[in-house]
């Protein structure tokens, strides 16, 4: 038997050498009833419990922490289940990874998956989701050249997210361009609208042609950029991960306004996840003149540091390639091509982080990476 204390507010139960505090409403909010067994949503309502909820009977040994509630309800604890939330205090989440920073050299050894392995085989999709999780980019080859097969592809990690501009965008040189996309001229390193409240999380840029005289792809890792400037210029870092700023999109019938920090610090491990960055779509910033006076150096670094040749990838799309990145973490852009020279047609369509990590959860769950051992 082990001690319980029960105090005003909740209980004291020793947990590994140390005296582990649990607040009654959540314990009793969290009682292995809670839950629906086939939806696995809760089905209790912890607004119905008294303003002073009690307990009328609790007991412990090693294994469970047994409670009998005020009104005879009894919920047993699993002890390795509290000895978890006493810790972590968060569920064991496989989508949480540690990112592999990446320089100029990574083309040779980005992921490569065939578009038919990865919608004949769940376990190839869970191996290209962990890829980008980790590296943020991975390239897609063999794709058939149509539009239903570039959303097959994004359905094999979530649904088609549409921008404001709708759910897929065509790059092209166009006679009367909305955009700078749509024109022959470079596109300076950036991600995609972050005008938008909810940025768009990932990527995929279908090559269906790509005949042109230049036009070569730019990518950099923002996340190796990022952590470098952490290194050597902490009080940049620091700047940049703290101050928001306007970022905005006009078209004749748009008009998208979003302020977002220029470095994003992913909240589960404190790692960088990502950056919003694009001039063209960078609105007049707002911050004090003052703080102008710290925020624009800081900018500046960043913004060289990546357009350094030791972080820029550069290499050359090709028909039938589909590019597949997190448009937070990996900043993009091309090199300008000629008009005329030849055909160079991609078309882009966005699906959320989210849908990445949720994908990725089930996938590994069914398809452990001990197959590879056991081969
Ligand atoms: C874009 C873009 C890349 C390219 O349209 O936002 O990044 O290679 N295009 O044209
Ligand atoms: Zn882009």
């Amino acid at each position: 038997m082990m001690r319980v204390s029960l105090l005003n507010e909740g209980l004291e139960i020793p947990i590994e050498g140390e005296v582990a505090y649990f607040n009654y409403y959540w314990l009793r909010d969290n009682c292995p009833s809670s839950w629906d067994d086939i939806t696995q949503e809760r089905i209790f309502d912890i607004l119905d419990e008294p303003d002073d909820l009690q307990i009328r009977q609790v007991e412990a040994d090693e294994l469970a922490l047994n409670i009998i509630w005020h009104d005879g309800h009894r919920s047993r604890f699993e002890l390795t289940w509290l000895v978890r939330w006493y810790k972590e205090r968060s569920h064991e989440d496989l989508a949480i990874r540690h990112r592999t920073p990446w320089y100029c050299d990574h083309y040779k050894r980005m992921a490569r998956f065939d578009f038919n392995d990865l919608l004949e085989n769940p376990a190839s999709v869970a191996d290209w989701t962990e890829k980008l999780l980790d590296e943020g980019v991975a390239l897609v080859q063999k794709m058939p050249s149509s539009n239903e097969e570039l959303v097959q592809l994004c359905e094999l990690i979530g649904v088609v997210r549409p921008s404001f501009s709708g759910y897929a965008f065509d790059v092209f040189s166009k006679k009367n361009p909305e955009n700078l996309a749509y024109t022959s001229r470079a596109l300076e390193l950036h991600t995609d609208l972050p005008p938008e409240e909810l940025a768009p999380g990932i990527q995929f840029l279908h090559c269906r042609t790509n005949d042109a005289e230049g036009g070569d792809s730019l990518f950099v890792d923002a996340v190796s950029v990022a952590n470098t400037l952490k290194e050597t210029y902490p009080e940049y870092f620091k700047i940049l991960t703290s101050y928001k700023v306007p970022f905005r999109y006009t078209t004749k019938h748009h008009d998208v306004r979003a302020k977002q920090r220029i470095i994003e610090i992913d909240e589960d491990n404190g790692e960088v996840s990502g950056i919003n960055f694009s001039q063209h779509l960078s609105d007049i910033f707002d911050l004090p003149q003052r703080v102008l006076d710290m925020f624009y150096p800081a900018f500046r670094k960043f913004g060289q540091m990546m357009q350094d040749p030791r972080f820029l990838m550069r290499f050359r799309l090709n028909g039938g390639e589909c590019i597949v990145f997190d448009n937070h973490r990996i900043v993009h852009g091309r090199s300008s091509f000629k008009d005329g020279s030849g055909d160079r047609f991609l078309r882009g369509c966005y699906v959320g982080r989210g849908d990445l990590r949720s994908t990725y959860r089930v996938l590994r769950a069914k398809y452990p990476k001990e197959r590879f051992l056991k081969l």
